[in-house]
């Protein structure tokens, strides 16, 4: 499907509210095809977010202002002094569901239009609608016309029943309505939702991955996200509540020393395979309690290793028992792209390799331009890719495909109208 771009001049923003960290960008877009520059960001630790769920609102609120704040300070020329207005905010894969879901609609005989495929995809919108769920993503993957499948783009063709096949995305509205609380008290209006790992794989993938089939896995601090793609579209996501935080404590645990003393001795020492390192080699570990300089443990490396490692398989593992449970087969392709900030730790590559059986890449947002080297790593794959589904993905918004369709009969009409005001 060729999708609606948004205006070349246009000023976008994105607010990633992740459970380690919380990062905006704000971006001006600069040619038609939705490729935009980078003006200004923001980023700092997460404060009153677990795995995506607000879990204090004070602080959460504070969090997002000041890295708002931090971000319209570097974007002021673009910005004229206005304040931001407009974002598109991440949603967790954690309070996220996503499924496939089949609709028909008559064409009776007519060139089919642009309208009849949106006819489509707001029956499928109503099907799936329910008082506690919010609709994310409406994406078509696929389109049959009198039972005649892979048709990739039905409009100008002509029929008597249109079938879409759509991969919808939905989440728990009461989740969302606190995360949305906090946004707004930054006042900032949420111009679009957009599912974590579709964002990341939208700013990571070659357009050859998307078109071929990839999947991308999103290793964050709280939560390890899966998007599949294929024929240009994402086709399923899933995630595993588990990340780089799991891991962080336990070495904790396991080598009685503070969280931060963790992360450091992770990032410094750490490898996500065994047998890198023979017995020999030790390192300082920071005694639980002892603030004073010297008062460390010698451990071997090894040992550090040993913590590491059982963690990265569970999860790689469940990662596993996802993608063979969505029963996707040779649609899930042949390559894994591994991002996020947890996929830095040396050697995940090769583990992923090892477990999942496929060729794995790591990947970074490659799609943007004018970010500062602080914040282009894959820890920011997520922020790039909401700009970039806001600039190119827009009309998989449930809101915009209904605000478009013209609907076919008077009481489709009063549904949508109810649908609109309520
Ligand atoms: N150099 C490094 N080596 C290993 N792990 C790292 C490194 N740098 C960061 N991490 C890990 O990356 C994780 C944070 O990743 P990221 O910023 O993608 O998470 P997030 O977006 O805040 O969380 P989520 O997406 O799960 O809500 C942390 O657990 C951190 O320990
Ligand atoms: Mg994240």
């Amino acid at each position: 499907m060729k999708h609606k771009k948004k205006p070349k001049g246009s000023v976008v923003a994105a607010l990633d509210i992740g459970s380690t960290k919380i990062a905006c960008f704000i971006a001006r877009i600069i040619d038609d095809e939705g490729n935009y520059n980078v003006l200004g960001v923001g980023h700092q630790a997460a404060l009153g977010i677990k795995s995506g769920r607000v879990v204090d609102m004070a602080a959460a609120e504070a969090a997002i202002r000041h890295t708002v704040h931090t971000a319209e300070n570097m974007a002021a020329d673009a910005l004229k002094g206005f304040p931001l207005r407009d974002v598109v905010v991440n949603v967790s894969g954690n309070l996220a569901n996503s499924f496939s879901y089949n609709v028909d609609v008559q064409v009776s005989g007519q060139e089919i239009t642009d309208n009849d495929v949106r006819r489509a995809l707001a029956k499928a919108q109503d099907e799936a609608y329910s008082d506690d769920t919010e609709l994310i993503h409406t994406i078509p993957i696929g389109y049959r016309i009198d039972g005649n499948d892979g048709i990739k783009e039905p409009r100008g063709m002509y029929g008597d029943v249109l079938e879409v096949n759509t991969h919808l995305v939905t989440s728990d509205v009461s989740s969302l309505r606190s995360m949305a609380s906090c946004v707004e008290s930054s006042h900032l209006d949420i111009e679009a939702l957009c599912l974590s790992s579709y964002a990341a794989g939208l700013a990571c993938l070659v357009e050859d991955e998307m078109d071929l089939g990839a999947t991308v896995i999103d290793m964050g601090g709280g939560t390890t996200s899966i998007s599949v793609f294929n024929g240009g579209n994402m086709i399923f996501s899933d995630a595993v509540l588990l990340g780089g935080q799991h891991v962080t404590t336990d070495i904790a645990k396991g080598l009685t020393t503070s969280i931060a003393s963790a992360e450091r001795l992770k990032n410094l020492y750490g490898h996500a395979m065994g047998g890198t390192t023979d017995g020999s080699e030790m390192i300082d570990v920071p005694q639980l309690g002892e603030d004073h300089q010297g008062q460390v443990n010698h451990v071997p490396r090894s040992l550090l290793i040993g913590i590491i490692q059982p963690r990265l398989e569970e999860i790689l593992e469940l990662v596993r028992a996802k993608m063979e449970m969505s029963g996707l087969g040779t649609h899930l392709g042949r390559r894994v792209v591994l991002t996020g900030g947890a996929s830095q730790l040396h050697g995940l590559r090769e583990l992923s390799q090892h477990v999942l059986n496929k060729q794995v890449r790591l990947g970074m947002p490659i799609r943007t331009s004018g970010l500062p080297d602080a914040v282009n790593g894959p820890a920011f794959s997520t922020t790039a890719g909401l700009l970039t589904y806001l600039s190119e993905r827009s009309d998989e918004m449930p809101a915009e495909i209904l605000a478009q369709v013209e609907p076919a009969s008077a009481w489709e009409r009063v549904k949508f109208w109810l649908r609109e005001n309520w």
